[in-house]
């Protein structure tokens, strides 16, 4: 028997305005796409932009429905439109942001772990990581260099 640690890293900036200048613009575009939530269950919103190697920005939100299970999260609306839309260009950087009707979500919203795995094959598929910035809708901004470093041990083709 042996015990196994596992570390990840992260940067976690004060603020928004410490962003580099062309993140800053990304997470303004999440902002954006975090209004046209559709969320009428869970007040709860999240926007997503997605910056590729053509140039193109692409964004995403959570969009809701009656029957639960069949909404999908801001992160997979986001990723999946950037895979059909532009189906050869590299994922370079995400930026998320999410608000909550209930709260003043002020520290930095993670994504699920469902979104996770969805990012984990683009990352996979395109053998170049992702950067991934994530706040609320104020406050800190983590940083993360690589989706692995959000799912150690995760599930990939390597096992199928
Ligand atoms: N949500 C996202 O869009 N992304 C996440 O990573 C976490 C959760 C959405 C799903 C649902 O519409 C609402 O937030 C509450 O879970």
């Amino acid at each position: 028997m042996k015990e196994v640690k596992i570390e990840t890293e992260l940067k976690v900036y004060d603020d928004v305005s410490e962003l580099p200048t062309d993140v800053q613009e990304l997470m303004k575009s999440a902002l954006e796409a975090r209004e046209n939530a559709y969320a009428p269950y869970s007040k709860f919103k999240v926007g997503a932009a997605i910056y590729l190697d053509n140039n193109e920005v692409v964004i995403g939100s959570n969009q809701e429905n009656a029957s639960y299970p069949s909404g999908l999260c801001a992160e997979r609306t986001a990723i999946y439109y950037a895979g059909a839309k532009h189906s050869n260009a590299k994922i370079l950087k995400m930026a998320l942001t999410a608000s909550s009707q209930n709260q003043i979500t002020d520290t930095p919203i993670p994504p699920c772990g469902a979104c996770r795995q969805a990012i984990a094959e683009y990352e996979i598929k395109q053998n170049q990581p992702i950067e991934i910035y994530f706040m609320g809708v104020k406050g800190k901004v983590v940083k993360s260099n690589s989706l692995a470093n959000l799912l150690p041990l995760g599930f990939d083709r390597s096992f199928l």
